[in-house]
Order: C-alpha cells, then structure tokens, then sequence
C-alpha cells in the first residue's frame, strides 16, 4: 500500500497543474495550510505499555452514524476534476470502508446519484451533507429537503466562509471556475438552472436555530477554532462540531487545529463530539488528535490523492493504508480503543 506522500506525487502526474494547485493550495501565504501538518510533527507520543492490546476496537459512532475507525472523508470540491467517477468513486471506497463520507455542497455530482453508488457496496451507508447557508433560504430548504429525501444522515454547515479565501494559486492559474461539462449538481433549483454558490457572510447563531426548525437530521458545524464559539455551538444544541481551518484554504495566518483543539475540548468537556481536520496524514496523527480531545479526525486532500491516482482504489488505498497505521499506532500506544488514548500520551 502506497503512503498518502506517495499518492499525492501519483496523483500530481496525473493532474493538469491548476487543477493540482486547486487541491493543494492554501490562502494567502499558505502560513496556516502549513502550520496543520507542522503542528502534528511538534507532538510527540510518550507510549503506555503492558496494557493488553490484543483485541483492538477502533470503531467510534458520531452523530448516530457508526464508523468502523475514527476517520472520515471531510467535505471536497470538484471530484470530477480529479477522476471521471468523481464522488461516486469516493463514496464507493467511503461505504466499502464503513465510514462516512461527508458530500459537498460543491459536488460535481447529483446527491441521489452519491448515494446510489454508496447503495451498491453496502445497505445503509453513511452520507453526510455539507452547506453553506444561502442567502436565499427557500432554495437552501429545496436544497437540504433533497439530500434529506436521498437518504444523507447528517447535515454539517460550514461557517468559515463569510467570503471566500483568497487562494492565491488559483488567481495566477486563472482557475476560477469550473470547466463546462461539469457543474455542481446538487445547486440546481427548481427551472434546473445551477446556481453559484454563494458565501453566507451575514450567517449568525439565529441562522443556526432556524435550520434546526426545518431539519430534524443531526447538525454539525464545521470551522470552529474558538472556545467561545464551541461553547455557543453547545448551547444551540448542535450534534457535533468540526475543528477546522478549511485545511488553511479560508483564513491564512489562523491557528492550526491542533493547536486549536485542547481549547475547544476543554470548552465543550465532553457534551458533543469534535471531528478535527487539517493535516491528518498518518495513523499517528490520529491517535495524537484523538488523545487531545477529538471523537475522530477528518481528511481532505488525501482522498483527493487516492482519486486521482487511482479512483474507488486509490481512496480505498488511502482510508485502508490509515486505518493499518491507526490500528498499529493504538497498539504501540497500549490503547486497545479510542477510549485508552489520553492527553498523557501526548507531549
Ligand atoms: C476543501 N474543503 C471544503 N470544506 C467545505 O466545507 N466545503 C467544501 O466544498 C470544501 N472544498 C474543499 C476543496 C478542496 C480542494 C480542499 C483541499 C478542501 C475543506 C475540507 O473539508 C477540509 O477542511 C480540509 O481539506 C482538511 O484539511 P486536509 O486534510 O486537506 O489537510
């Protein structure tokens, strides 16, 4: 099995420059896309031993859903851009490795057609949604009455995109937009004209309980980095929150989520789940995550990777690849499931 390093240089080959730069790219000066991954390699792992780690259980449940290890597929653009099945060949390898994929707003293809593929590989999968609010609130009800009707088990609303980051790449690329024969499927309204996505810069907290009266899905917010903000995301009741940065795509010079993470556990201590991403690519980068607060950890440009490399394979590659790190990282650790790693593990 090919490292995630490895599949990104396979991917790379295969991938018209702007498109790689898409994926690979950052805001700004990149200061925070680089900051996620330094701060995993600040931590060190002090290992516990002669703790009986025989029988190893790395199966977590998050927001009712249940995942055979703690890592899911965080919301990405544009599958199509990196292979022609697109997301139903990550929702595949997502299904197959009985985790969830969380679908993005911006998906290159249909949610009912996501869902489908997932269908094929296993009865029930789970398929979370991820949006940005829109400004207009009867087409964000259509929007989310469809992925609810195609069977998604979740809804994660993004909230760190008031604008959008200035991705610095893309602007010297002049990749703004995508090409004409794909579009984001899931933004087509009711003429069947595809709307852009707008970023919700007036969202607040009230946009938060007015979702709640017209989903009864579970709600989760993604790209909370203050204590604060986790404290109000408690008290409004939401089902779990996302600790991220946008993997150093929105706010350049903000707080790596690791650095982030301690705060935030100590502010929500233990009401709701927090998913962390930024970073992750290592099975101890995951233990690391999840010995300092997090429920599971989510990645990004990883699956990116494996799908352009080499489609549902090389996404299976990359989840069965970290899964195999995850599982011998516990071990090592002495942890026989997510409930032994403890911040003592980690200096
Ligand atoms: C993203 N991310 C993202 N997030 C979101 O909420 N909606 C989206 O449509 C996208 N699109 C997107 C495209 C690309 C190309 C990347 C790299 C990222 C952010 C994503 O969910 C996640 O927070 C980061 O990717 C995590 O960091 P790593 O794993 O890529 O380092």
């Amino acid at each position: 099995m090919r490292t995630i390093a490895e599949l990104e240089t396979a991917a790379r080959r295969r991938l018209a420059p702007a498109h790689y730069d898409f994926y690979a790219g950052g805001a700004g000066e990149e200061e925070t896309l680089r900051a996620n991954e330094e701060a995993f390699r600040r931590r060190v792992l002090v290992p516990r031993v002669l703790r009986n780690v025989g029988k190893r259980d790395l199966a977590v449940e998050l927001a009712g859903s249940p995942l055979s290890m703690p890592v899911l597929l965080s919301p990405t653009a544009f599958h199509r851009l990196a292979h022609p099945d697109g997301e139903l060949a990550t929702a595949r390898a997502a299904a197959r490795a009985g985790t969830v994929l969380v679908v993005s707003m911006a998906a290159t293809t249909a949610i009912e057609d996501i869902v489908a593929a997932a269908r094929e590989v296993t009865d029930d999968p789970a398929l979370w949604f991820q949006l940005y609010l829109q400004p207009d609130r009867e087409f964000t009800k259509a929007v989310i009455c469809r992925a609810e009707r195609a069977g998604v088990k979740a809804l994660v609303v993004t909230v760190d995109s008031a604008v959008f980051g200035k991705r610095e790449r893309d602007h010297r690329n002049g990749f703004l937009d995508l090409p004409p024969e794909l579009s984001v499927e899931n933004m087509r309204d009711d003429t069947g004209r595809v709307r852009d996505i707008e970023m919700p810069a007036e969202l607040t907290w009230t946009d938060v309980e007015w979702l709640r009266t017209i989903s009864g899905l579970p709600i989760l917010l993604k790209g909370i980095l203050h204590p604060s903000d986790a404290r109000l995301a408690v008290e409004a009741g939401v089902s779990g929150l996302v600790v991220s940065n946008h993997g150093g795509r929105q706010l350049d010079s903000a707080v790596s989520t690791m650095d982030a993470l301690p705060a935030v556990a100590s502010a929500v201590d233990g009401a709701i789940p927090l998913i962390l991403d930024g970073g992750v690519r290592r099975g101890t980068d995951v233990v690391k995550a999840l010995a300092l607060g997090a429920s599971a950890v989510g990645i990004g440009r990883p699956a990116l990777w494996g799908l352009a490399a080499a489609g549902t394979e090389g996404v299976t590659e990359v989840l069965e690849g970290l899964r195999e790190e995850v599982d011998r990282a516990f071990a090592l650790c002495g942890a026989a499931d997510p409930a032994g790693l403890t911040a003592e593990l980690v200096r």
